[in-house]
């Protein structure tokens, strides 16, 4: 087994007040939407993590204006966007690739789209049909990619499962489209691009069955984007202060639109103490502060019909879940293993690793709590996938024995915060 990369080590409480990075979501689109306006885009609290740069130099690279006037504060100035001179390089990140083909393929460029490993093993076929339907041309369903864009027609498409990205990366094609664009989803996902659409003053509806329509008005002109915290990061240490005996932690400014808050519900109905108050809209979107006491929990049985506002939460919940009493069951998480990593396989082999019994059936993940901290000790491969190698530093802090993680460079993808503020907390992750 390879030496640990990052360890948690369980320690004392949690205790203190922290405010974790901009919204992964909302900073990608603040910054392709500002590259296709008109004007000017201010965005404050940008998540300077490795995906949200890669996106801010694609931006660049189409042709915008895209400037760091200090930490979180960034300014774009949008363009039509042309021909890149070299292949835009998406690094890890699956949103940024595909809501970056989605607005190039507006414009009549030729643009080649690449990754690291792991997103050149993801698939794009997912965005690339309906591109193709809308009349793109392309080349490829992995990394790297070609897009010819230009001329593009409307599109009424049904997507068999729920994805924001692809949701997304059709609505910005549809910006420069001629004719109706609708998008139809079995269940709601995250809706921060049409948000932030109508916020640029472009005509989003929104049907009660969540079906989508881009109105007449398409033009987008630059206006403030504040992102909020990241629920998704606030996971971490929330879930850490549940499992760490005596913790008790405010994370201030966290996003709360309600589709990115299953886990928050989830761990209340597993018995978490957790009060959310200052409830507030900020840039169009629901944020507020969560104050967080370390809980005893109990197992818990996931709908499928939930995943879609927490399918980056479920590593993290299979830790909380490992700690609580009884057995919890997670259904409908096919998603998982084409995440930044097999997720699903990832998870099981971690808390294997660490004395935990859980398996899948069929999209279901079973884990059966340890009623308390469980033996850990192990040494989990993170098959350098952010969240995977977060959510067992976390196990290790609630553990009776440190947990070793091969990989952690990855977390600044996400959270590059992420261990100076747990230490500050006082979490032994070293
Ligand atoms: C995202 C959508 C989700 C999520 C990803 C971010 C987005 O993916 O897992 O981390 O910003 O639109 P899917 O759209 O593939 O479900």
């Amino acid at each position: 087994m390879s030496r640990a990369e990052l360890t948690g080590s369980p320690g004392g409480p949690l205790r203190g007040r922290i405010a974790v990075p901009g919204d992964k979501s909302m900073s990608h689109r603040a910054l392709i939407l500002g590259g296709l306006a008109d004007g000017e885009t201010p965005i404050s609290g940008l998540l300077e993590g490795d995906d949200v740069l890669a996106t801010a130099r694609a931006v660049a690279a189409f042709g915008a204006s895209v400037e760091r006037l200090g930490p979180g504060e960034w300014r774009v100035t949008g363009a039509e966007w042309t021909s890149p001179a070299e292949s835009v390089d998406c690094g890890n990140s699956g949103t940024g690739a595909r809501l970056l083909m989605g607005a190039a393929a507006g414009f009549p460029l030729t643009a080649t789209f690449t990754g690291d490993a792991s997103l050149s093993g993801r698939p794009m076929e997912r965005v690339l049909g309906p591109l193709r339907q809308m009349g793109a041309v392309t080349e490829g369903a992995t990394l790297p990619v070609t897009i010819r864009g230009g001329g593009l027609h409307g599109i009424r498409f049904v997507n068999a499962k729920a994805s924001a990205q692809v949701k997304s990366a059709i609505l910005l094609a549809g910006l420069r489209a001629e004719g109706e664009i609708i998008v139809e989803e079995p269940a709601r996902s995250r809706d921060h691009s049409e948000n932030m659409l109508r916020a640029f003053g472009a005509e989003v509806e929104v049907a009660a069955d969540g079906t989508v329509r881009l109105g007449e008005k398409r033009a987008l002109t630059g206006t403030d984007v504040a992102v909020p915290g990241d629920p998704s990061s606030a996971a971490f240490p929330l879930v850490a202060a549940l499992l760490v005996p005596g913790s008790e932690v405010r994370i201030e400014g966290v996003m709360l639109n309600p589709l990115r808050t299953g886990l928050f519900a989830t761990l209340v109905e597993m018995g978490a103490d957790l009060i959310v108050s200052g409830e507030r809209d900020v840039g169009g979107e629901r944020v507020g502060d969560l104050l967080v006491r370390a809980s005893a929990l109990r197992g818990v049985e996931v709908p499928a019909s939930r995943a879609p506002s927490m399918i980056d939460e479920y590593p993290i919940l299979a830790v909380a879940a490992a700690c609580a009493t009884g057995r919890s069951v997670m259904h409908g998480l096919a998603e998982l293993r084409v995440k930044e990593s097999d997720r699903l396989a990832a998870i099981i082999a971690g808390l294997n690793a660490c004395g935990i019994e859980a398996w899948d059936e069929g999209d279901s993940l079973i884990v059966v709590g340890a009623g308390g901290p469980p033996a850990g000790g192990g040494s989990v491969q993170a098959h350098h996938d952010h969240r995977i190698a977060m959510s067992f530093l976390v196990l290790g802090l609630a553990a009776r024995a440190p947990i070793g993680v091969d990989s952690a460079a990855m977390i600044a993808t996400s959270f590059p915060t992420f261990v100076p503020l747990m230490q500050g907390l006082g979490a032994g992750i070293a």
